[in-house]
């Protein structure tokens, strides 16, 4: 497997970790989490090794800093990492023209990747995250009170874990392809260039699911457990 430090160094890691933060809106959650260098030194570790991260050490952020990490997150995928790809792809495009088989079979690919990926976004931005959001506010109100939240019957943690894919792991695809078509010859420049960006992006990607996996859903759970969950009969 491709270690990071092959793919980038510690301060451009930093940088590709803040970058998200500046390129969102000054809300009230970007300023605070701007304000945690705790938790962005803690997340740069983990994107630095994940196999001997102290993931105790995540617990003394609240639900709502993880929650409001992931969200910018996935806001900067949208708004900033798939346009990039995407860019790169067209200018490939604009190198080859549509006749090289290869590009086409890059542009299918990613398109169907790119579906998918706002798919999952979107699951997690409509189910995953409200139903957290009213898990915290019924552990900071009455637990008779709590019962009267109304929680979505069709959604619990337990479905989301089953059904949690690692997206990140279709993207290896991406190299096979590449490697596919130019077999005998050196692959060409931005081809290189656009395969580096999207393995960056896989780095991302997981490292985003192992904050999902093993950091927010066992402090939801913890939540649940504390409220006698689920909050549904
Ligand atoms: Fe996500
Ligand atoms: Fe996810």
């Amino acid at each position: 497997m491709t270690s990071v430090n092959d793919l980038i160094d510690n301060s451009k890691m930093l940088q590709l970790i803040t970058e998200r933060l500046d390129n969102t809106p000054k809300t009230k959650a970007i300023n605070h989490l701007e304000m945690n260098h705790e938790l962005i030194e803690l997340i740069l570790d983990l994107y630095n090794d994940d196999e001997d991260f102290p993931f105790e050490k995540m617990r003394k952020f609240s639900v709502e800093d993880i929650l409001d990490y992931l969200q910018v997150t996935h806001q900067y995928y949208l708004s900033k990492k798939l346009p990039e790809i995407e860019q790169s792809l067209l200018h490939i495009f604009s190198k080859y023209g549509q006749s090289h088989q290869l590009l086409a079979s890059l542009a299918i690919f990613f398109n169907d990747y790119k579906n998918k990926l706002v798919d999952h976004i979107r699951m997690e931005e409509k189910q995953l995250f409200p139903y957290i959001r009213k898990v915290i506010v019924a552990s900071k109100v009455k637990t008779v009170c709590a019962g009267s939240l109304e929680i979505d019957p069709n959604f619990s943690i337990e479905k989301f874990i089953s059904s949690h894919s690692p997206i990140e792991d279709e993207l290896k695809e991406v190299s096979q392809i590449i490697k596919n078509y130019s077999s005998n010859e050196a692959i060409p420049l931005p081809y290189k260039i656009f395969l580096n960006q999207v393995e960056l992006f896989e780095l991302e990607l997981r490292k985003h699911a192992i904050i999902e996996d093993h950091i927010l859903v066992p402090m939801v759970i913890e939540l649940e457990q504390k409220l006698k969950m689920p909050l549904r009969n």
